[in-house]
């Protein structure tokens, strides 16, 4: 038998534990004080859910969604698509990122974000993909490291599998690129509760 194309890298209740560990750790590090949380969209719309939820203080929570990519292909060049609605001056600001590969995306949003002057900013990242790095952002949490690329819990491959409850790792992105469909038979999409 071949190898599956896609396998389970993190599964639905590794993450749950992950993600209570790091909402633990930036309460404790909040001290009390009142956070916005910035969720980078799309990408991040599962993890801040289960996040935010887990983080239990009172928090602000608000959206930006920026992106690199046109047609499908990463230009390098970040651009804001849509902009937060509140203002983070004198706020204590935790962006929550679901994945940094190249780093591109996270450098622009800290600069951007510090250019309005937040009483502190730290970034939570549940997945951390070094291996790809141009630009060096500093991430304060990291949840877990890979080298592979990744579906699932926020995270789509040609606006795919980003409902999937827990994170894959693609061992054939050029072989994904010819059938996008073909992780909806070798996970578990349509075939029950979650792994
Ligand atoms: C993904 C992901 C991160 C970014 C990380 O977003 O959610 O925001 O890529 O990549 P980088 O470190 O190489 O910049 P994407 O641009 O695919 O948009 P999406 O979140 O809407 O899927």
């Amino acid at each position: 038998m071949s190898e599956p194309l896609a396998q389970v890298r993190f599964s639905a209740e590794q993450i749950r534990d992950r993600v209570d560990e790091l909402a633990a750790s930036v309460r404790a590090d909040l001290g009390g004080r009142r956070p916005v949380l910035i969720s980078v969209l799309k990408g991040s719309l599962v993890f801040m859910a289960d996040f935010s939820r887990s983080l239990d203080v009172e928090a602000e929570i608000d959206f930006m969604m920026v992106t690199s990519f046109v047609g499908g292909a990463s230009t390098g060049v970040v651009r804001i698509v849509n902009d937060l609605e509140i203002s983070i001056q004198d706020r204590h600001v935790v962006v929550v990122e679901t994945i940094v590969d190249t780093g591109l995306t996270l450098s622009f949003l800290l600069k951007t974000l510090r250019a309005r002057n937040p009483r502190s900013l730290r970034v939570c990242a549940l997945v951390d993909k070094p291996v790809r790095r141009i630009a060096q952002p500093l991430l304060d949490y990291v949840g877990f490291e890979t080298e592979e690329f990744m579906v699932g819990y926020g995270l789509d491959f040609k606006s795919r599998y980003r409902n999937l409850p827990y994170l894959a790792g693609v061992r054939d992105v050029p072989a994904l690129a010819l059938e996008p469909d073909a992780l909806i038979e070798s996970l578990t999409l349509g075939k029950g509760p979650s792994i």
